[in-house]
């Protein structure tokens, strides 16, 4: 057991460059040396350690204020790697890891036996993804490891899709960020248990369940109230620290003066709806992808404003591929 605390480890947190070599070789350098280093994927930032190394995994629990019991996403550079971690990988995972890495989903499969305790949480289970982010798969390469890295936020807070978003909630806390711009999807990957006879989504994503149906020609459950523990799954996670409100239109025109008092209200849709409401409002595109994209983001600033209340628009489509973004719409929501 590691007895360190956060207090043992303050940091001048280092920003590089992920365009510039010499920051990239200085990244693998921290991670080698066992530091934890953010670093982005098309997806959010995570906060990467090297996945042999059971103390710098530590300190990622520690950095983050997160429960040792959530178990972490194996990130590997290629399809090839992958048999040095799981077993029993089966036609349907090479269908999907073919068709999909690098990309944002990650499967659930049998670990093999050299996979830290600490990465799984003693699960004879790992989660594995490759990331389509050319830096990250960069420093998987050079560091000669397989990565550890769950988003690079404090534990049930929001996810970070720009360096700033990782300075703002880890400065001190970490060895180093390095800035890759924009995440160009902007929600955590989709998990999906392999393991199971019928392949299960633990965690809705970008990838909905659906279109991997397709790739493997069988059916493909969502799980919706389970007890694995993905950190993901809590109810409480990806929030503000601003009270947040989930609302449809005609809720939001309901509401009154005092209610709506030194509110913010993001809306998608036409603004003419909310003309007669005495409230500042800022503007989240209608577009499923758009919307992922930009969520994290404008969360994030709005809640540097200290407003009373961040009052978003609920989105009213059923489609699937509004379903991911719902359930982190909910989460951020829930008191
Ligand atoms: O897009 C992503 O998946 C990002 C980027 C950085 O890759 N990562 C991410 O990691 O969202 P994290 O730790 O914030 O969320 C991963 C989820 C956690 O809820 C964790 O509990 C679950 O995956 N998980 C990881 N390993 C697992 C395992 N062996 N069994 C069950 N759940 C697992
Ligand atoms: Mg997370």
């Amino acid at each position: 057991m590691d007895k360190r605390e956060l207090k043992d480890f303050q940091y001048k947190t280092v920003i590089l460059d992920g365009k510039i070599e010499q920051d990239i070789e200085e990244a693998v350098k921290f991670i080698k040396s066992g530091e934890n280093v953010a670093l982005p994927t098309e997806t959010v930032y995570g906060l990467a350690a090297d996945a042999t190394n059971e103390a710098a995994i530590n300190k990622i629990f520690i950095a983050k204020n997160r429960p040792n019991n959530h178990p972490l996403i194996l990130h590997i550079s290629d399809i090839e790697s992958l048999s040095k971690f799981a077993h029993n990988i089966t036609a349907d995972i090479l269908k999907i890891a073919e068709f999909y890495w690098p990309g944002p989903v990650t499967m659930l499969l049998n670990k093999k036996d050299n996979i830290l305790n600490a990465i799984t949480a003693g699960s004879d289970k790992v989660a594995i993804r490759v990331p389509a982010h050319d830096i990250f798969r960069k420093i998987i390469e050079r560091s000669n490891s397989a990565l550890v890295a769950p988003s690079a936020n404090l534990y049930t807070k929001l996810s970070p899709t720009s360096a700033l978003h990782v300075k703002d909630s880890l400065d001190g806390r970490i060895a180093a960020i390095v800035d890759g711009g924009r995440c160009a999807v902007g929600i955590e990957s989709t998990i999906i248990d392999m393991t199971t006879n019928i392949p299960t989504i633990l965690r809705k994503g970008p990838i909905i369940a659906d279109d991997i149906a397709k790739i493997i020609g069988k059916e493909v459950r969502i799980l919706d109230d389970h007890n694995i523990s993905v950190s993901g799954n809590k109810k409480k996670h990806y929030q503000p620290t601003t009270p947040t409100y989930l609302m449809l239109a005609n809720e939001i025109l309901n509401l009154t003066n005092e209610e709506i008092e030194n509110s913010i209200i993001l809306y998608h849709g036409d603004i003419n709806q909310f003309k007669n409401i005495k409230a500042d409002k800022t503007n989240i595109s209608a577009d499923h992808k758009q919307f992922s994209y930009a969520i994290y983001d404008i969360l994030h600033q709005l809640d540097a404003k200290k407003y009373n209340k961040i009052i978003i628009q609920k989105p009213s489509s059923n489609d699937h591929h509004w379903q991911a973004i719902m359930d982190r719409l909910e989460r951020a929501v829930y008191q």
